[in-house]
């Protein structure tokens, strides 16, 4: 998604902007730019596609100033060309943008009676123009700022500079994330820590409403409505992990292979095998607390609303609490029942979706006790959660999600013991079961690791395919999802799960010899019946791959390819059924020649509506 990068201080900006942006690349983007101050003179680069087309645009026409702004953009209103790359320059006002401005038509159209001109489609264009305007009569660029943003409606992270205050440079954020490192008088704006942090760990978060102005070696801190606020700064102290592909092709593999430890990482320090329970110090919630919420209610987009659906299974499963699980961007809309009786669970790999931050902040308006299962330290989701479960599942660079998916799995199941422990449904014993069979895990995961080769064998088969149907039934048809969507991704073909049952009341009208179907048949209580739902695929000449547990070997008799995947218990199947259909969609992925990493369209934090 877009990234921010600004800078003032006493070196060449260009490239500090340059190497923050870098560090953001992994997460998506289509055109980037780049601007820069100096002596008055605004000068901008702009470029389609990679940053190292920036990088060659910049060779042939350097920048110079020790004041700039850069922006890597993921198209939303306009295609990803040079004229709607940012910055944007409306008059003397220069701006990057992240977020949708949602009245940009009505305030672009008043703006161009008053003769201002457009050369892009974008809504960010019109911020500038906005400014420009409010400059014809403001006192200051500070103060044009304030008026303008005070018109806006949407979201929005902004840089904006302009040689008419050509010390100055302003940021603002309402929606979307915005941070300041501060290294002496040098300061460093970007919309991710990871993007300044090798340069100063001294930090401000900066909250929605606030701007900052940087001038004279300084920072002031005001609100739109130009009243001055003080902000604390914070010293940061985890440090980013280095994206190295260690010797792997891709980061996508790197991070499949990566998931025995990741997955031992979540649940170290966090296991009391003696009290056959969960110790999860970032809840805050006592288990007479943990005892008190009528219901819970799981939130989440994509992969990890997927996470979301294990987890009611898990949780209503083992603990006997009503779990209802939610799309973020359905249930901030809906006026959700919440109460101050309901624990509301927020999961997100990057802590930064905006529609799970936009559910997050509606179910807290109406008072619920939100906890959240995070990968990113830091960022906005466990910031404004009460209680927070880190997955420890490291940096995540692939745009699929993969570690970071099986990570949220292996918390949620951390999350039922404590909870069954609290209400008492899960005893010592159980508890103690359930404790043992995670200590398993991390050697299964390895184990169905070493199926690859089998694996690519069924890819090679299955790379005309424009279509695939996963099937699952219980727990395993929040995995057939998670499999049809890392197919779709990486691979770019049509893929949907179904629960099995669910194949007879319509899309078994889709089934035909070309129709790969992927069984998800463990060897839980609900077998039986995906062996009928599998054989009504069959007769109808289907093309099955059954992905069945280790030691059954009646199940896949009749099906074209199986791949026998260990068995690690009903609750924990999931993760290594999981981990096979990742490297099915990546062997797809490769041997079409796809690019894993960054997937065409994607982004890796969704940072908008
Ligand atoms: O960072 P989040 O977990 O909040 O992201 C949610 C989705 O955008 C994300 O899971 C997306 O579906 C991934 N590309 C899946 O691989």
């Amino acid at each position: 998604m877009c990234g921010i990068v600004g800078y003032v201080g006493n070196q060449d900006a260009t490239p500090v902007i340059m190497g923050g942006l870098r560090l953001l690349e992994y997460r998506g983007y289509d055109s980037a730019g780049i601007c820069t101050m100096d002596d008055g003179d605004v000068d901008i680069r702009r470029s389609a596609g990679k940053l190292v087309n920036l990088e060659r645009l910049l060779k042939e026409h350097p920048l110079h100033g020790t004041i700039g702004i850069g922006h890597t953009r993921w198209a939303t209103h306009g295609k990803p060309t040079v004229a709607n790359a940012h910055p944007h320059k409306g008059g003397s006002v220069v701006v990057v943008h992240n977020g949708i401005i949602e009245n940009y038509l009505l305030l672009k159209e008043d703006l161009a009676n008053k003769g201002h001109d457009f050369t892009s489609e974008t809504d960010s264009e019109v911020i500038s123009h906005l400014i420009d305007e409010k400059l014809k009569t403001a006192e200051s660029l500070e103060s044009a700022v304030q008026q303008a943003l005070r018109d806006l409606q949407g979201a929005y992270a902004l840089c904006i500079l302009s040689h008419k205050d050509d010390k100055t440079l302003i940021a603002a954020k309402s929606g979307s994330p915005m941070v300041i490192g501060i290294r002496g008088n040098e300061y460093f704006v970007a919309s991710d820590m990871p993007a300044i942090i090798a340069n100063t760990r001294k930090m401000v978060i900066m909250e929605d409403g606030e701007i900052a102005v940087f001038r004279n070696g300084g920072v002031k801190f005001t609100t739109t409505c130009g009243d001055e606020i003080t902000k604390e700064s914070r010293y940061i102290d985890w440090s980013p992990m280095k994206a190295e592909k260690n010797g792997y092709p891709n980061f996508m593999l790197k991070e499949i292979y990566e998931q025995p430890l990741a997955i031992r990482n979540v649940f170290a320090g966090r296991l009391r095998e003696d009290e056959g329970d969960a110790f999860l110090e970032g809840l805050n919630l006592n288990d007479m607390q943990l005892n008190s919420f009528e219901r819970l209610c799981i939130v989440a987009c994509g992969t990890s609303w997927h996470a979301a659906l294990v987890g009611k299974y898990l949780i209503e499963e083992h603990c006997r609490i009503p779990v209802d699980v939610d799309i973020a961007s359905e249930f901030r809309y809906r006026d959700p029942l919440v109460s101050n009786k309901t624990l509301v669970i927020v999961i997100s790999q990057s802590g930064e979706t905006a529609d799970t931050l936009a559910a997050l902040r509606e179910a807290k308006s109406k008072k619920a006790h939100i906890i959240s299962i995070c990968n990113v330290v830091d960022s906005s989701i466990p910031r404004e959660s009460d209680g927070v479960i880190f997955t420890h599942a490291g940096l995540e660079i692939g745009v699929a999600s993969t570690k970071a998916f099986t990570t949220q799995l292996v918390a949620l199941y951390l999350l039922t013991i404590r909870l069954g422990r609290a209400n008492g449904i899960i005893g010592l014993k159980k508890g103690q079961e359930m404790i043992s069979a995670l200590y398993e895990l991390p050697a299964l995961v390895e184990k169905t690791l070493k199926l690859d080769d089998q694996i690519e064998e069924i890819a090679c088969e299955h790379l005309t395919s424009w279509d695939a149907i996963y099937l699952g039934r219980g727990i395993s048809y929040a995995i057939a999802l998670e499999g049809a969507l890392k197919l779709k991704e990486i691979s770019y073909i049509h893929a949907d799960g179904y629960p099995s049952g669910e194949m007879k009341h319509g899309p078994i009208a889709l089934i035909d010899r070309e129709m790969p179907v992927f069984v998800l048949a463990p060897n839980d209580r609900h077998l039986v019946k995906v062996r009928s739902n599998m054989e009504e695929v069959i007769t109808r000449g289907g093309n099955v791959v059954v992905l069945c547990s280790e030691g059954d070997l009646e199940t896949g008799k009749r099906a074209k390819y199986t791949l026998l995947i260990p068995w690690a218990g009903e609750a924990l199947s999931p993760v290594l059924f999981t981990v096979a259909l990742q490297l099915l969609a990546y062997n797809i992925a490769i041997l079409k020649g796809k690019d894993v990493d960054q997937p065409r369209n994607l982004a890796k934090s969704v940072t908008v509506e």
